[in-house]
Order: structure tokens, then C-alpha cells, then sequence
């Protein structure tokens, strides 16, 4: 589904050169849940924004379902964005002047004419992630991890085959993360979706199959996470 190779992302130039990341190789399949962990500055929010082709790689290539991104030009990969992904970044544009109904709506709208369907499924997206009350509410009158959730909600609008999240449950209390995290959970285990969380929490990256470690821009650890249910039985995962 998704493949880096020797990829790596440096920001300025001469002394004030940041290297975010160092030659990075990573192959996520579909279906894959992966959790990116590392400390902050690590190059974690960097390597989402290579994958989601917001930002390119200063060298190396990176693939999605068999397609080098960097030979989309801007039309294309604004529609494989709209259309092939479900982007749940911290500050990812919410309108201000729309409720958070409309806010969900909105990758709809710039594909088609919403229909009756397709508002009760945006309805029904803001009642999964806790904000059934808020539907009307517009994004000054809800808090961080209120918007955070409406971002959510939009990028499974149009049912994604994949979705990159960073940080989705940081602004968020334990309960309320805990519903974010197994929201992933099912879309992945029901649906086959391919989610790409970063996250500081260990207790997060738990819902993932599989933590990927970051230090410095360089992948430091990769692991299956070890199911309960698996290692009472004494099996490996
Ligand atoms: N647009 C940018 N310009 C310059 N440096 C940047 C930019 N974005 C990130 N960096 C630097 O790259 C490094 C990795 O950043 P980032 O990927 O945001 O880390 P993380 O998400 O793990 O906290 C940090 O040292 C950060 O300061
Ligand atoms: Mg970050």
C-alpha cells in the first residue's frame, strides 16, 4: 500500500539545515493499522506530510498503491488527497464560517451536490466520535479536541482506503481518546482501512498491529504489538 524508500526530508539550507529525516524505509500493507511513535522534533508529523504529498521528499521515492506520488502534478494529487485518503491533522483547515455538520460535509461537496444520504452519514460520523450534540455548532464555539474530532469525522466522510492521523487523541481526555482510538480500530478491522496514526502516548499506539519508533528522522524500531488475548495463551503475535 505504501512504500518509502530512502526517503529523506531536510528543511533550510547551510547552517540553519534541519535534517527531519534520514533515509527512511518503510512498507505499510493494506489493511495495516501502524502506529509512528518518537519524541517531539523526531520527524513523526514530517513523514505524514510526505505520504500525504503535502510536502516533498528532499530525495528518496515514495509509493501508494503502486504509484510514485512525486509524478502527480497538482490537480492529481489534490484529488488522490480528496479522494484516496482521510488526512486527521492537528490544524488541518476546519472553516471557520461552517458548523461542524457542513465541515464534514465538505469533502462531499467539492466532489458532488450532497445528498439526504449523505448528510445523515455526516450526522452519523459526528454521533460516532461524541459530537451529536454539536452538529450545528460552528468551529469558535467548539474546543480543541472538539474540532479535533470534527477533523476526524470529515476524513472518513467519503470512506477512505487510508488514513494518516497525527495525534488524534492528543487534545482529547482518556475516555474520549479511547473512542477515537477504537473508532480506527474498527475501521481497520471491519473495513480493511489502512490507518497511519502518530503518536507520543504508548498507551496509544497500542491500537495499532504494529509500532514503528522514530528518533532523529531515522526508524530506531518496528514491532508487532503483542495482543492480550495472544500472549495469555503464551503465543507470540
Ligand atoms: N517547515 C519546517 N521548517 C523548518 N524545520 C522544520 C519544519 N517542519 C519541521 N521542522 C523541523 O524538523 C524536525 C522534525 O519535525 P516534525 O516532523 O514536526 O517532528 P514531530 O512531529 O516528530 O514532532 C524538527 O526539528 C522540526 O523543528
Ligand atoms: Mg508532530
Amino acid at each position: 500500500m505504501i512504500e518509502l524508500r530512502s526517503v529523506s526530508k531536510s528543511y533550510g539550507e547551510g547552517a540553519g539545515r534541519v535534517d527531519a529525516l534520514r533515509g527512511v524505509d518503510l512498507r505499510i500493507e493494506a489493511g495495516e493499522f501502524v502506529s509512528i511513535m518518537g519524541p517531539s522534533g523526531s520527524g513523526k508529523s514530517t513523514l505524514l506530510n510526505l505520504v500525504s504529498a503535502l510536502d516533498l521528499p528532499t530525495a528518496g521515492q515514495i509509493t501508494i498503491a503502486g504509484q510514485d506520488i512525486a509524478t502527480l502534478d497538482d490537480d492529481a494529487l489534490t484529488l488522490f488527497r480528496r479522494r484516496s485518503i482521510g488526512l486527521v491533522f492537528q490544524f488541518f483547515n476546519l472553516l471557520p464560517t461552517l458548523d461542524a455538520l457542513h465541515n464534514v460535509l465538505l469533502p462531499v461537496m467539492l466532489e458532488r451536490k450532497a445528498t439526504g444520504a449523505d448528510r445523515a452519514r455526516a450526522q452519523q460520523l459526528l454521533v460516532e466520535v461524541g459530537l451529536g450534540a454539536r452538529t450545528t455548532h460552528r468551529m469558535h464555539q467548539l474546543s480543541g479536541g472538539e474540532m479535533q474530532r470534527v477533523a476526524m469525522a470529515r476524513a472518513l466522510v467519503l470512506q477512505p482506503r487510508l488514513i494518516l492521523a497525527d495525534e488524534p487523541t492528543g487534545n482529547l481526555d482518556t475516555v474520549t481518546g479511547g473512542s477515537i482510538l477504537a473508532l480506527l480500530r474498527s475501521l481497520c478491522t471491519q473495513h480493511g482501512t489502512t490507518v497511519v496514526m502518530v503518536t507520543h502516548d504508548r498507551n496509544a499506539a497500542q491500537a495499532g498491529d504494529r509500532i514503528v519508533s522514530l528518533r532523529d528522522g531515522a526508524i530506531v524500531g518496528d514491532e508487532p504489538v503483542r495482543r492480550q488475548a495472544a500472549s495469555s495463551l503464551g503465543e507470540s503475535a
